[in-house]
């Protein structure tokens, strides 16, 4: 990857701790970008975690924002290098957002799969106009920044499609105005599944008690979680997600944990059980996270320290929106007064 690679990617602040698959789907991929000299930009999407009702409640937002700055700071996020902010702390994002739900159809925004199951579970009554315009502010938080490649999970691919097409459907009625950024979705990673039903994709509304694991979890927990996962009846490990999704599961994270590709690995465990692979992964996993939660907590020991190291990351994400903010509202035709 060149240097000259412009990497944007965001995180919702939904919950008290980022799960294993926002880890290695995502995150990882993201101190990684940084140490290879990418230029970076990440962001805490606060404004998307209040599409849905049971996020909205005032002191559990602010906590999780700082909660989820933290805990990429901890991880591994140096805002010398990589510009770290939150979404609601740069206007523009809304600004853009609006614009771009201007050239978005109705039934465009209508087939976005994570709209319509997020939807499905919330009830019309209860899905806020803000869910369905979800994808547009996401459109408006790469296209701000000229990103050229968007590390992501699997979930979000047809997001990132979106905003491609919103990037070049505006530059084709405006002028050139935004770089088509791509997505990045690395195979290996893509999508963990949920520990208890391995069809499933790990997320924070999974149904399953036990389906996840959280970075802040205590090293116990994460032993318990991983010793409990569902397997299947075969016993020899191997690496095939269609039929033996858990233990694929187990070698993905495995193989993420270490660096190793999980197909690799499957020779480790020639004449050995699950108990084996199990362990492995239980130690991978906590040697990984163990020290994330260490640090995070310290850091939240000061949050009028954290919450400075975000006036700066706002000002330098700033810097950058501002000017490209000028010129969709210019190529748009918003007169300009001084
Ligand atoms: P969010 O907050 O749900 O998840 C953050 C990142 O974690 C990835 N991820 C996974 N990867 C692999 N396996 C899983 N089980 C898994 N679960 C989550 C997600 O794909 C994501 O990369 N809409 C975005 C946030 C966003 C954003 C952006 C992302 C807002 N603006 C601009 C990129 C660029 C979201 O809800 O991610």
């Amino acid at each position: 990857m060149s240097s000259a690679q412009r990497v944007f990617s965001g995180i919702q602040p939904t919950a008290d701790s980022f799960h294993l698959g926002n880890y290695f789907g995502a995150l990882k991929h993201w101190v990684s970008m940084q140490e290879e000299g990418s230029e970076c930009i990440y962001c805490v999407v606060d404004l998307h975690a209040i599409t849905i009702e049971a996020q909205q409640d005032p002191a559990q937002l602010h906590r999780r924002t700082l909660v989820s700055y933290a805990q990429l700071l901890a991880m591994g996020i140096d805002p010398k290098r990589s510009v770290l902010f939150v979404q609601s702390h740069v206007p523009e994002h809304s600004q853009l957002s609006w614009i771009l739900q201007c050239i978005t159809g109705f039934g465009e925004a209508g087939r976005m799969t994570q709209f319509k199951d997020k939807s499905g579970k919330e009830g019309s009554d209860h899905t806020s106009v803000g869910l369905f315009t979800y994808p547009m502010l996401m459109a408006a938080d790469i296209l701000l920044y000229n990103a050229t490649g968007v590390p992501v999970g699997e979930d979000q691919r047809q997001h990132l499609e979106l905003t491609r097409d919103l990037a070049q459907r505006f530059n084709a009625r405006f002028g050139k105005t935004f770089v088509v950024p791509e997505a990045i979705i690395r195979k290996e990673t893509a999508k963990f599944v949920d520990l208890q039903n391995p069809t499933g994709k790990m997320s924070k509304s999974a149904q399953t008690a036990g389906g996840m694991i959280n970075v802040l979890d205590e090293p116990k927990q994460i032993a318990k979680r991983i010793k409990s996962a569902v397997t299947d009846n075969e016993g020899v490990v191997r690496f095939d997600r269609e039929t033996q999704p858990g233990v694929a599961n187990l070698l993905s994270i495995l193989g993420a944990a270490t660096g190793r590709d999980p197909e690799s690995l499957v020779a480790d465990y020639d004449g050995k059980g699950y108990g084996a692979l199990k362990t492995d992964v239980a130690d991978a996993v906590v040697a990984e996270f163990e020290p994330i939660a260490t640090r995070t907590k310290e850091l939240l020991e000061d949050p009028s320290e954290l919450i400075r190291a975000m006036g700066d990351g706002a000002q330098r994400a700033r810097s950058i929106a501002a000017p490209v903010m000028e010129s969709v509202s210019a190529a748009v035709g918003f007169v300009r007064i001084g």
